[in-house]
């Protein structure tokens, strides 16, 4: 057992892919879920593609690679977390393997993730091309939720590690409030929200666009991107935000340097309230999105609120951040705020219903906070994938082909309530 080599885990977002070793700290690459392919070859047409495999099947490039080839459409295989395009992920899988990873996909285990709410079907997908294209001795396929409540274990003592609460996941497609209990995802209660990294980079976009600064249009989003992840924060309040940026925008001006990819010519742009007021759309969506409007501690305390009333407590003590939009300063700080505001309203609320002769008990809430929340399913996976318990909740390649059909079920029984 000691001589096996690690397994490899996967975990292929909407917008990155995180790909290493189980047992590392860090993913060894973080590339984009991008795939290049010839424009030649026949796009959109997924039946006659798998028809015509051929040379031209070999000649293609993932990640930033993908961007740079020049004679190549751009795909994503991924949208909103759901695998869209399964020969395309087939083809993404290969390279993440052989060419990054430099793996035999026969000598590994693998653990790969899923988002909540994922089909059988995708399930089925993925253990037909894991082990009949690439013929992987074992497969995990872990939910999202569970390893991102395990990888924040890391800021917890011993005794506050708990496979139950609320996972608010922030990737770059969409942002899930998921509830766990006792390392069941609670399925029926979980909330999708459609804000996430790419509609701030959007809103910070439009804002730029508006004060027309010499960006060069072609490189618009990279710099809104860019600006997002290196300068934004959340405040705690809009309105005095604008009032301290009035007052001085000297103090809250920050200078983005630029270079034009053509003219190879330097631009800088400075980056004021964009600043607070990206991120903002998290607590205020209307900002961006007329036609959703309700903030995300609202979000969280309704997806409690509908779960057992047994568990609404553990799970209010405990909500995790994960995925890479979660990473703005005080983005805890905000939602933890802005949460006990409504949870202690409530309280209030019923205080004052029971004449003021029953006091509730007070409800803490705590948001967690660590610094493998950037790629906390990434290390959650990780750190699963590196216990001898692994092996052994792994479908092997053997039980596989022994019960095709049943395997399926297995997977799912395993994997959510
Ligand atoms: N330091 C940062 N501050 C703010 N946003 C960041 C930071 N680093 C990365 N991001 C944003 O996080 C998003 C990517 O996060 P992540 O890798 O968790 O998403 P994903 O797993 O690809 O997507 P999903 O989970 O939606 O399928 C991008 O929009 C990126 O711009
Ligand atoms: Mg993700």
């Amino acid at each position: 057992m000691n001589s096996r080599l690690p397994a490899c885990v996967i975990d292929v977002g909407t917008g990155y892919t995180k790909l290493g070793f189980a047992a590392n700290k860090e993913p060894q690459f973080i590339i984009p879920s991008a795939i290049g392919i010839k424009e030649t070859a026949k796009v959109g047409d997924q039946s006659s593609r798998r028809l015509c495999k051929g040379v031209e099947d070999l000649d293609f490039y993932i990640g930033d690679e993908a961007f740079e080839a020049t004679g190549y459409a751009v795909k994503y295989p991924v949208r909103h977390g759901l695998v869209e395009d399964w020969d395309l992920m087939e083809r993404f899988l290969e390279q993440c393997i052989f060419k990054y990873l430099r793996a035999e996909p026969e000598d590994h285990y693998f653990l790969l993730t899923e988002p909540p709410l994922n089909t059988p079907e995708n399930r089925e997908y993925t253990a037909e091309i894991m082990f009949e294209s690439f013929n992987v001795p074992g497969l995990y396929i872990a939910v999202q939720a569970v390893l991102a409540l395990a990888a924040s274990w890391v800021s917890r003592s011993l005794e506050e590690r708990t496979l139950t609460g609320i996972v608010i996941d922030s990737g770059d497609g969409v942002t899930h409030v998921i509830p766990v209990a006792e390392g069941y995802v609670i399925g029926s209660c979980i909330k999708h929200i459609p804000i996430a990294g790419r509609n701030i980079t959007y809103f910070i976009q439009s804002l730029l666009r508006e004060r027309e600064i010499g960006i060069p249009p072609e490189q618009s989003l990279e710099t809104a991107k860019a600006i997002k992840e290196r300068y934004c924060y959340i405040c705690p309040d809009i309105a005095k935000e604008f009032a301290k940026y009035d007052a001085d925008p000297a103090k809250c001006i920050k200078k983005y340097e630029g270079m034009n990819s053509v003219t190879k010519q330097p631009f800088t742009v400075d980056v004021g309230y964009e600043r607070f007021l990206g991120p903002e759309i998290f607590f205020h969506p209307e900002f961006s999105n007329p036609d959703f409007t309700i903030p995300l501690s609202e979000i969280v305390d309704d997806v409690i609120q509908n779960c057992p009333i047994d568990v609404r407590r553990p799970l209010y003590n405990n909500i995790v951040l994960s995925g890479g939009s979660t990473m703005f300063k005080d983005f805890d700080r905000r939602l933890q705020r802005d949460l006990k505001r409504t949870v202690d309203a409530r309280l209030k609320l019923s205080e004052s219903l029971g004449g003021g002769r029953i006091k509730p008990k007070p409800i803490n809430v705590n948001v967690v906070t660590h610094h493998m929340q950037r790629y906390a399913v990434w290390f959650g996976g990780s750190m699963l994938a590196s216990t001898p318990e692994f092996y052994q909740v792994c479908h092997t390649k053997a039980a596989y082909e022994d019960q095709q059909h049943g395997f399926i079920s297995n997977i799912v029984r395993t994997s959510s309530k």
